[in-house]
């Protein structure tokens, strides 16, 4: 198991942010804290960038994103070579993200879900494992 991850957000983000970085780091995560860093107000281009770009170098293999909607957050993410974002709200998205789109970035909507499912969809998305197969060829056809 890969045990280091990125985790970033905006400030409709922040607070799930901060449950999700104490409930990872209890589960035995080095989690690196890209911002923001409290609820003033800022652009989640900036922080999706921080993330994304953490990720298509190679240097985190997984990540999570945050904003409000988590759309801008997915559309800043996936403009980045090599990621795969996947804005998920519901366990059948998260868990497929995986076994066949192989996502190494999880975005979530700080306004839609609440703690409990950010925390089943962040355990989903670590855990489940990518088929390969197939879906390798496809995935490898996005770029
Ligand atoms: C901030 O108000 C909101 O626009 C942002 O968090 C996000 O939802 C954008 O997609």
């Amino acid at each position: 198991m890969d045990t280091a991850i990125i985790i970033g957000s905006d400030h409709a983000g922040f607070e799930l942010k901060e449950k999700l970085r104490t409930y990872l780091s209890s589960k035995g995560y080095a989690v690196e804290d890209a911002g923001t860093f409290s609820e003033a107000s800022v652009n989640y281009v900036e922080y999706g960038k921080k993330v994304a770009a953490a990720v298509s170098a190679g240097r985190f293999a997984k990540g999570i994103l945050l904003c409000g909607s988590g759309l801008g957050m997915s559309m800043v993410a996936n403009r980045y070579a090599g990621v795969r974002a996947a804005l998920c709200s519901d366990l059948f998205s998260a868990t497929m993200s995986r076994r066949h789109n192989d996502a190494n970035i999880l975005v979530l909507g700080g306004r839609i879900i609440g703690e409990v499912l950010a925390f089943a969809l962040v355990d989903t998305f670590l855990e489940t494992q990518f088929e390969g197969g197939r879906h390798l060829d496809r995935i490898r056809s996005m770029d």
